[in-house]
């Protein structure tokens, strides 16, 4: 189906919006009815435009007519100014699955594979994207950290400046996500000292003046979170997260879409520790949910406001 038919946007008039107004979309994941329901309520509670995005893991998870059903069912209008994006999108046949799906954009993430072979399949899966009037991200540098069920890097490598004009101008994609110092997953930075590397944001910037650029494990893991976690029977010490304040100058230089999936798993997960602590004689998962989706929407709203400033901007 046409994402129009279910009220999704593409992600050009956001992007452009945010670039303009030095501030950024936020992308949370989802992979159920309480998260996507959270997402929406924190999104239109603050009045700030949002991308739903969907790994191909939480895709396999929920099914595709469950979670196109769970779509319909938001009754999202395009005034809302929401996207639902394809999350590291590992080859062509996944991004062409979820274009035909009704997503309305996708990331196609090639960005292990060498220069020449990570442009040719972007190139392949824009020519497809446009012809729907879908957007594309494409990814230059690696990430370290847990990417999604199958992937896990070890290694990291920052974005080369001297790559991202070719790389653009070769595949012609929407939006380029950027290696800059970010990780996916709870175990962050080593240290409070640890800085993202605007050297390498500001060269980017420089080279594609107005161009939308994108930072994946963004997450910033707020302790309040961890603490309860822990408190509650968990085991999650050292969990440490990006610098709230250095998210924010990140958005001031183009970073226009911040990917945060991990603090809403913490506000998940810290919700149900706690109300099934200091109930245990309750088996409705009801409460536990409720809790928890009460608490997410609580983290979306902080950050949407605190972080990516996108708050009233609709
Ligand atoms: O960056 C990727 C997300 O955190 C997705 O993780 O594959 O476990 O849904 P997932
Ligand atoms: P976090 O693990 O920091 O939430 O990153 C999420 C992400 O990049 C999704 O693509
Ligand atoms: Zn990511």
């Amino acid at each position: 189906m046409k994402y129009t038919e279910f009220g999704l946007v593409n992600t050009s008039t956001m992007f452009k919006n945010a670039i303009q107004g030095n501030y950024a979309i936020p992308a949370f994941n989802f992979y159920n009815m309480e998260t996507l329901s959270a997402i929406l309520s924190a999104a239109r509670e603050m009045q700030s435009p949002v991308i739903l995005a969907v790994s191909e893991s939480a895709l396999k998870y929920m099914g595709p007519d469950m979670l196109m059903g769970l779509i319909h069912g938001a009754n999202i209008k395009p005034s809302e100014q929401i996207a639902l994006h394809l999350d590291h999108g590992g080859s062509f046949e996944a991004c062409r699955t979820a274009i035909e799906l009704g997503f309305s954009s996708v990331m196609i993430d090639a960005s292990k594979l060498p220069f020449n072979e990570n442009a040719e399949l972007c190139k392949q899966v824009v020519d497809f994207a446009h012809n729907h009037n879908v957007s594309v991200e494409g990814e230059l540098g690696v990430l370290s950290g847990i990417e999604d069920e199958n992937t896990q890097s070890e290694f990291s490598s920052y974005t080369n400046p001297d790559d991202v004009e070719k790389f653009v101008h070769a595949t012609n994609i929407d939006s380029l996500a950027i290696a800059i110092g970010t990780s996916h997953g709870a175990y962050k930075r080593k240290s409070e000292n640890e800085q993202l590397r605007f050297d390498i944001l500001d060269e980017v910037a420089r080279r594609l003046p107005d161009f939308p650029l994108v930072l994946h494990g963004a997450s910033s893991i707020p302790q309040n979170l961890i603490e309860t976690i822990n408190k509650f029977g968990g085991k999650m010490s050292n969990a440490r997260g990006i610098d709230t304040t250095q998210l924010r100058t990140a958005t001031m230089k183009n970073v226009c879409k911040i990917n945060v999936d991990s603090d809403l798993r913490l506000a998940m997960t810290a919700a149900i520790r706690q109300t099934m602590f200091e109930k245990p004689e309750n088996f409705n998962p009801r409460d536990y949910l409720g809790a928890a989706r009460k608490l997410m929407i609580q983290t979306a709203s902080d950050e949407i406001t605190n972080i990516m400033g996108s708050n009233n901007k609709l």
